[in-house]
């Protein structure tokens, strides 16, 4: 069957190399009104065969109807996995499945509720220091610097609870941002591999890599041997067994478990917040409508969850923020077997990369895709959303185990924050976008924080 794709030329690929580096999301775009189609192919890096698409049927069939065929590529699989191993984001097949049935119930509604607490805890205590900031005259902050500390003291607690202090939270984040930003370099510039071999980086990123192991497998053994019980993620973890066997997961299971869970749990969320806060800025109009809400609300201790639900302005506000800046901005598959789909032959091995950024800005799917409008999600428009136009946690089987924790948490964090602060911007526009593993603003976003009276 003929293929209706067209294809970016490799002279095309090598000038935009160095552009490609820095910010592909603009030659991406390019490219699209160039073919005039929402698919296209082009060697990625100069060398892996790929195609890109910004057609929510086609991703449709990829994540979902077809998934079974289509596995995640080795981006995540070998590069992501050299450094936080086979866990159930990095893993794939039967060994995928496998281990999420065993974590899933981790996230049922009675954990999320505890989760909310550990949130409430930590918020309290982040309002509390920021508050004495401002009183000793600290009045301007990088918002995704903050947004880290606080998502990564989160999640780490989440998962840890008492087992993790302070200085081993923060030793977690910049070991695990350091090997992010590696994966990152491996697989934009795959030509500069030799140059990390002998320059020493390799070497440099594996003793990092076996840093985090160390701090990790110290917390899961303190945790074994002292029998305590803390309702945390780890002892969640460490009480699942398998259908098959009723054994439990070895250690080294359990560590790859706990990275993954802690590598795809606190930069998504700081980055969503952070342009959440901007967003919130640059629109006063619908920060007031924020502000209303949360004077309405109080969060009911007896029923965290369900008060947490009734901030529904806040949910519009965090779903649009993720439409205009998807903190995971591109997933890829890989096709197991040949397939066919609507005038297009993937091959055995090519690369399917469903562009969530470019989806969530066509305008053939959002009217002003530029312009932030929060009642785009209202409860009564919900319905009418096409299938994959809007999927900031991705879909199909390997939908973000997490979805519900990370909007629990940017819905309370927002809530909670701007209550006691305002934050303003303190830099010139624009804003320039970084799509690294995440989608990050390139300054962090400088903002004046403020006491609100
Ligand atoms: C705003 C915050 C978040 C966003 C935008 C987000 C987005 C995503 C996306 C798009 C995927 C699917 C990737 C793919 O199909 O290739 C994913 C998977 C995953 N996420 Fe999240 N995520 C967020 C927060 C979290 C949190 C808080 C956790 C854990 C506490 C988490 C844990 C995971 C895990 C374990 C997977 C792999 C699931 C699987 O393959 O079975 N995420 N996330």
């Amino acid at each position: 069957m003929k293929d209706r794709l067209q294809k970016v030329s490799q002279l095309q690929v090598l000038r935009n190399l160095l552009k490609f580096a820095t910010n592909p999301i603009p030659i991406i775009d390019d490219t699209f009104i160039d073919f005039e189609d929402d698919s296209y192919r082009v060697n990625l890096g100069g060398m892996t065969k790929a195609i890109i698409t910004k057609d929510p049927d086609f991703i449709k069939h990829i994540l979902q109807k077809g998934a079974r065929n289509y596995q995640k590529s080795i981006l995540q699989t070998e590069h992501l996995a050299t450094f936080i191993g086979k866990g159930l984001l990095t893993s794939n097949g039967e060994y995928w499945l496998k281990q999420r049935r065993l974590i899933q119930p981790g996230f049922h509604k009675k954990a999320l509720d505890s989760f909310v607490e550990i949130m409430q805890v930590e918020v309290g205590r982040y309002v509390e220091r920021l508050k004495k900031r401002v009183l000793s005259g600290e009045h301007e902050i990088i918002m995704l610097k903050e947004m880290s500390y606080l998502t990564l003291r989160i999640v780490s607690k989440a998962l840890f609870s008492v087992g993790i202090d302070d200085d081993q939270i923060a030793q977690f984040g910049s070991k695990v941002d350091h090997l992010q930003e590696a994966i990152i370099q491996k697989v934009r510039q795959p030509f500069l591999a030799w140059w990390r071999k002998i320059s020493g980086t390799d070497r440099k990123n594996s003793i990092i890599a076996q840093e985090l192991y160390d701090l990790v497998t110290g917390i899961i053994q303190d945790r074994k041997s002292s029998k305590e019980q803390h309702g945390d993620i780890l002892d969640m973890l460490l009480a699942a067994r398998y259908e098959d066997n009723g054994e439990g997961m070895t250690d080294q299971q359990l560590l790859d478990e706990c990275l993954v869970l802690f590598a795809a749990g606190y930069e998504t969320t700081a980055n969503a917040l952070t342009w959440t806060f901007y967003l919130l800025d640059q629109h006063r109009d619908h920060q007031h409508k924020v502000l209303d809400e949360i004077n309405k609300e109080s969060i009911d201790p007896n029923d965290r969850l369900q008060t947490l639900m009734q901030y529904d302005y806040i949910r519009q506000v965090v779903s649009e923020s993720m439409r205009l800046y998807p903190p995971v901005w591109m997933i890829d598959r890989i096709a197991l077997e040949p397939d066919h789909f609507d005038g297009v032959n993937i091959t055995t091995d090519e690369i399917v990369n469903a562009y969530v950024y470019g989806v969530h800005h066509d305008p053939k799917h959002w009217d002003n895709p530029y312009t932030f409008q929060p009642n785009r999600f209202a409860r009564e428009k919900l319905k009418s959303i096409k299938a994959y136009t809007y999927f900031p946690f991705g879909g199909g089987p390997r939908l973000c185990i997490g979805q519900q924790f990370a909007m629990m948490e940017l819905q309370l964090i927002v809530s909670r924050l701007l209550k006691d602060f305002s934050f303003t911007l303190n830099e010139d526009l624009p804003i320039q976008v970084v799509p690294s593993i995440t989608l990050r603003a390139k300054s962090g976003i400088k903002m004046k924080v403020a006491l609100r009276n």
